[in-house]
This record gives structure tokens, C-alpha cells and sequence, in this order.
């Protein structure tokens, strides 16, 4: 057969890599198809490995058993595309390491399907090209085994997810893409409406409210896996659009909820191998923030923060003294277990990283010896001061301390953001370790400096902690929220909370926005109405289902847990988008594009 005819294709029976040696001890006839992955012509044999969506496996072209086939492969390239018909035998060299390396197949006849002329790059384990040339050709990117593994695996972890939802009796029900804004703290993406001009729908950031109004309309446990997308800043684990597993429930407390993902997430842990079992445990939001300095702690190691202020007072060291005289002063630090004995070096780059996480500097102290300690204090506070700070924060001889002052919050954020790093630099997290929790009980707002207003912390449909709802408008940032965050390893792999179901509620948190009622109810106008319509209870949440898979196929960035993602510019390399359009589709949508000016973006 030429390779320039075209003929019915061979369908394959076998995949490369599902052959066995069952296989081959039976000499099994197959067809394969798949691509050239490795081309080695030894003059008499010839050897390529074939290469499909289960694996690998070798196929050996004996020009005295098949000579058509053995002719036409020795024309081939890496990356054609063929079918091999073939009978599986043993290997007589196996290749214990390889999955399918102790068996081969004999080829009896060859099919070329289509010729690779362009391949950017090698498809190999470990990526040989820049990320940019990747992303550019994603479609041989993908074709590489990890990212092969990748996606593979966040189909499984979905199909475990809907698994249990179904289970539970959720129900699956898609949301519009084309919509209105859904406030969930980023930018909206706009389309522009032709039939409407000057009118732009929306891409949902989250599918929020309506799944609400699937509660109100009876649907008593929704869930969709949500495509969400937000213009905001990018990085490793934060995608335009990206997707959710998103839930919601009537009639439910936190705990039931709870409950649910506990189970969605320890099915997906089990696909992935990986121990991971509710309950999680729970932290409230203070104690997050007051002994991890964040609110999605990662609690795999220890190296807790503790407030030392007390030890810091008239301790004669100015630093100090000026940072605890000003408003929510504090001086936060944690202990380095054995970190006593490290250099110059070490101690200059900790406090370069204390710099770059928002700390103005960082004091460190060495205890070395029983009295004796170095630091970054004055020498005539030595050793007093040094071994007070250390034992103020948990340290014990051998040990190194590190501090920050500043007004509270920031001087925890800092100390936080050290501790995790560290901790890395440490090798204190090794790879088997797991560790998830909720938080619980964030505030409902906060003070936006800036504009001067409270603003939601989660959104503006949260429900406060009803108990605390008769001081909403007096003490606005005492009032907590009955919302919950998961975090996974240090990840905020997802966040809900119970809702506002009373729409004289709902008014009185948009008031305290400053959301006028006009509007309000301009926006939100259709919620309004429905919470007037009879509103059960209701509450749920939405995990990062990215992220989740992400962490679950070991990998740092979201990327590669996508098909195709977009670069942190949030532009897709492959097909350019976005990317300017006729200036007749700009005209039929009555649109005209203005030469930017400075800061326009
Ligand atoms: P939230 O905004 O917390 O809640 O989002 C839920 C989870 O989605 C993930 N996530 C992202 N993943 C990748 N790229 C992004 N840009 C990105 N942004 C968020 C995070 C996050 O925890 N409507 C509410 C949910 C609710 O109240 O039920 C919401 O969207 O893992």
C-alpha cells in the first residue's frame, strides 16, 4: 500500500500501552494506531515506538518477515501518524522500567495516515521547549505523558465529584453564560449586544445567583461543574475563566454542606491515591489569621506565629518601641526549629524575603547556646532581650526566631508568608502530606480605604451570623459572616456560605454598601423580587475545581490541569484571541475603538 492512497483506516483493537504479556504469551494479532514516538533503523531491523492515548509500546519492521511494511517505515518521521497491524510477542531484551518493555510486536503491514512536517518540539516526559512555544502549540504539548496523565486524571476526579453529587440527589442545571454582572470582587468580561445596542451582557463570575433562584424555584440541591471568568490579575493558580464545582442547598446549615464536600473531595483524594478523609478540621478566621497570619493556612507544618509583644515592650530597641506605639501595633514572629546555626547568607535572604511579603525588616535571633544568642539587635540588649523574644515565642536553645512589627495585620501577613517559605526552603513539607481544613466565621465586610465604604468581604448575598444581624448597621466590621473557605495544603480551593433569604435582610446589607436603592434594585432587582416570592433557607458553595486538580496531579500551576489555558496576560498564544475584529462586526454592534490613552488600563 502507498502511503499517498488514501484507504479505509484501520481501527485499532488494542491500545499501546494496554498491551499485556497475557498478550504476548498468546501472541495476540492487533492493530494499533497512534504516533511515531521513537525511529531506529538498524540497517536490518527496524524499530519504531508507536506512541497512542494509553502509552507506548515498540514495533519491529523485519524486512524478511513483512518487506512492504519494513520499506514504507523506513520513510517515516516522528510524529506521522500510522497504524501497525502486528502480532504481540515477548521482548527478548526486556525493559523492566518501561510499562509495556517486555513485549513487542512484530509488524506484518503498515498504514500511513498523515505525515508530521511541522513538529516544534520534541514530545518528550520533561519539557524541552519554553512554556510560550508550548502554550503556542499546545495540541503536541498535550500529547506529552504528564499532560496526558493530567487532563486523564481531571476526568476522573469530575466523574468522582458528580459521582457523590448524584448520590446525594444533587441535580445538575446549567446557568447562562450571557448574563448580567455577578459580583464576585474582579472585573466583569463584556459582550456587546447586536440586537441591543450600547447594551453589553456579562460573563458570570460565578453562576451565584442563579443558582439562588434554583433554590427558590425548588430545586432543592443544585450543582454544576460552572465555567467562571474574571478579569483580574493572573498567576500560577488563577485562570480568566476557569471552572467550579458549584453547589447549593435549601434548607441546610454550614455542617450539612460541610459534609457533602467533605465526601466530593475524599472520592476525588481517592482517585488520585492521595489519604484524605473528613472531617476536616475547623478554624475560625481570627485564629487563622493570629496563628498562621493567614486566612488559608497551611497547617502541614508547624512553625505557628506568636504575638510577642509583651516581650517586646520597653525592651529599649526603638524598632519596637515604634512599632508597638502606633494603632494595632505588634511585634509577630515563630520560631525556625534547629535554625540557630545559620549563616550570614541565610539570615540576609530571610529578611529580603520578609521585604518582599509587605514586612519593612525582619529582627532575627539565633539561640545557640543557653545564653547565648546572636541577632540582629542592638549588641547591648544581648542576650537578654534576644533569649526574652525567644522564649516569648516558643523557641528553645538551638533554634532560630524571627520577627516583624508593624501594625498587627500586616506584621502577621508578613510573618506568614516568611513562615510558609521557609518552611519550603526547609524541605518541611514532603510530598505524601495532606492537610485540609475550613475556616469559618470571616467578617461580613470590610473597610475599603480607598473609596471610604464597606465592602463585602465574600458577597453581598452572604448571610451575617443571625444573632449578630441587630448591630449590622451600628458595628458593620463586628458582624461576622456564616461563610466558609476551604483550604487544601495552603490553597483556597473553595468558598460558600449560608445566603441571605429575606429581602428586607438583603436591603439592609446593600444599604450598609452604600448601594442605593435605585440601584439596587436596577441590579439586583430580579433577586429582590424572588426573595419576596417565598426564599427557603439556603446555602452552599463552590470549590476551585482547577485548583483541586492541580494539587491532586502534583502539579504548582493551573495550567497544566487546562487544556488550553490562557498566559498570565490572559491571551491564548495558540489562536491569538483575543484578537482585533472586522470593522464591520464593530459597526453592526454599533462599537467604534478609541485610541487609548495613558492610563486607560
Ligand atoms: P469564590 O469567588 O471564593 O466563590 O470562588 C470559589 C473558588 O473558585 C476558585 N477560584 C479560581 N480558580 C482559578 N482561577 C480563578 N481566577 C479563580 N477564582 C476563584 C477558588 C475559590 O475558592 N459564588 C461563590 C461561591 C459561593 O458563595 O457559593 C464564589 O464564586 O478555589
Amino acid at each position: 500500500m502507498r502511503d499517498d492512497t488514501m484507504t479505509a483506516t484501520w481501527e485499532p483493537t488494542a491500545g499501546c500501552g494496554a498491551l499485556s504479556d497475557a498478550d504476548a504469551a498468546a501472541g495476540r494479532e492487533v492493530v494499533l494506531a497512534g504516533w511515531v514516538h521513537r525511529h531506529r533503523d538498524l540497517g536490518g531491523l527496524l524499530f519504531l515506538e508507536l506512541r497512542d492515548g494509553t502509552g507506548r509500546v515498540q514495533v519491529v519492521f523485519d524486512p524478511s518477515e513483512a518487506p512492504e511494511a519494513h520499506a514504507q517505515a523506513q520513510g517515516l518521521h516522528l510524529e506521522d501518524v500510522v497504524g501497525v497491524r502486528g502480532r504481540v510477542v515477548p521482548r527478548q531484551a526486556p525493559h523492566r522500567e518501561h510499562p509495556t518493555g517486555s513485549l513487542e510486536v512484530r509488524a506484518q503491514a503498515l498504514q500511513i495516515h498523515a505525515r508530521a512536517t511541522h513538529v516544534p518540539f520534541a514530545v518528550s516526559d520533561e519539557a524541552t521547549a519554553s512554556e510560550e512555544t508550548r502554550l503556542s502549540y499546545r495540541y503536541v504539548d498535550l500529547r506529552r505523558a504528564p499532560l496526558q496523565r493530567a487532563l486523564r486524571l481531571r476526568h476522573r476526579l469530575a466523574r468522582a465529584a458528580r459521582e457523590v453529587l448524584d448520590a446525594a440527589g444533587f441535580v445538575e442545571v446549567e446557568t447562562p453564560i450571557l448574563t448580567r454582572s455577578t459580583p464576585e470582587g474582579a472585573r466583569d468580561y463584556l459582550v456587546p449586544s447586536r440586537t441591543h445596542p450600547g447594551r453589553f451582557y456579562a460573563l458570570p463570575q460565578s453562576p451565584q445567583l442563579f443558582k439562588q433562584l434554583l433554590m427558590i424555584a425548588g430545586f432543592g440541591r443544585y450543582y454544576q461543574f460552572a465555567r467562571c471568568f474574571r478579569d483580574e490579575d493572573l498567576r500560577a493558580d488563577r485562570q480568566p475563566e476557569f471552572t467550579q464545582i458549584d453547589l447549593e442547598m435549601a434548607f441546610a446549615r454550614p455542617e450539612t454542606i460541610y459534609g457533602i464536600v467533605e465526601r466530593v473531595v475524599a472520592a476525588m483524594a481517592r482517585v488520585a491515591g492521595v489519604p484524605l478523609e473528613g472531617p476536616f478540621p475547623r478554624l475560625s478566621y481570627a485564629e487563622a489569621m493570629a496563628r498562621y497570619g493567614t486566612d488559608r493556612p497551611d497547617t502541614r507544618f508547624g512553625m505557628e506565629l506568636h504575638d510577642v509583644s509583651a516581650a517586646a515592650q520597653d525592651s529599649g530597641f526603638r524598632v519596637f518601641e515604634r512599632a508597638l506605639a502606633q494603632e494595632q501595633g505588634a511585634v509577630v514572629g515563630f520560631t525556625v526549629p534547629g535554625g540557630a546555626d545559620v549563616s550570614r547568607t541565610v539570615t540576609e535572604r530571610w529578611a529580603a524575603w520578609a521585604r518582599e511579603a509587605g514586612a519593612e525588616g525582619l529582627v532575627w535571633v539565633l539561640w545557640s547556646a543557653p545564653g547565648e544568642v546572636r541577632a540582629s539587635l542592638p549588641r547591648h540588649l544581648l542576650p537578654g532581650l534576644g533569649v526574652r523574644l525567644a522564649e516569648a515565642a516558643g523557641a528553645q536553645v538551638g533554634d532560630a526566631v524571627l520577627l516583624v512589627a508593624g501594625p498587627r495585620p500586616a506584621a502577621a501577613s508578613a510573618a506568614g508568608a516568611l513562615r510558609c517559605r521557609i518552611a519550603e526552603e526547609r524541605g518541611l513539607v514532603s510530598a505524601g502530606q495532606w492537610s485540609a481544613l475550613w475556616v469559618e466565621r470571616f467578617p461580613l465586610f470590610e473597610w475599603e480605604a480607598q473609596e471610604q465604604r464597606w465592602v463585602s468581604r465574600h458577597h453581598p448575598f452572604t448571610a451575617p451570623v443571625w444573632e449578630q444581624l441587630h448591630r449590622l448597621e451600628r458595628d458593620p466590621a463586628g458582624v461576622e459572616a456564616q461563610a466558609y473557605d476551604l483550604v487544601l495544603n495552603g490553597v483556597e480551593i473553595g468558598g460558600g456560605s449560608i445566603r441571605i433569604h429575606r429581602r428586607e435582610v438583603q436591603e439592609r446589607v446593600f444599604r450598609v454598601l452604600r448601594l442605593g436603592e435605585e440601584e439596587a434594585h436596577e441590579k439586583f432587582g430580579f433577586l429582590l423580587r424572588a426573595l419576596d416570592s417565598g426564599a427557603p433557607p439556603h446555602g452552599g458553595i463552590a470549590l476551585g475545581f482547577d485548583r483541586l486538580c492541580a494539587l491532586f496531579a502534583g502539579t504548582p500551576s493551573i495550567r497544566d490541569v487546562i487544556a488550553f489555558p490562557k498566559t498570565t496576560s490572559a491571551s491564548c498564544l495558540m489562536t491569538g484571541a483575543p484578537a482585533p475584529v472586522e470593522p464591520a462586526q464593530l459597526a453592526v454592534l454599533q462599537l467604534r475603538v478609541a485610541p487609548s490613552e495613558p492610563g486607560d488600563r
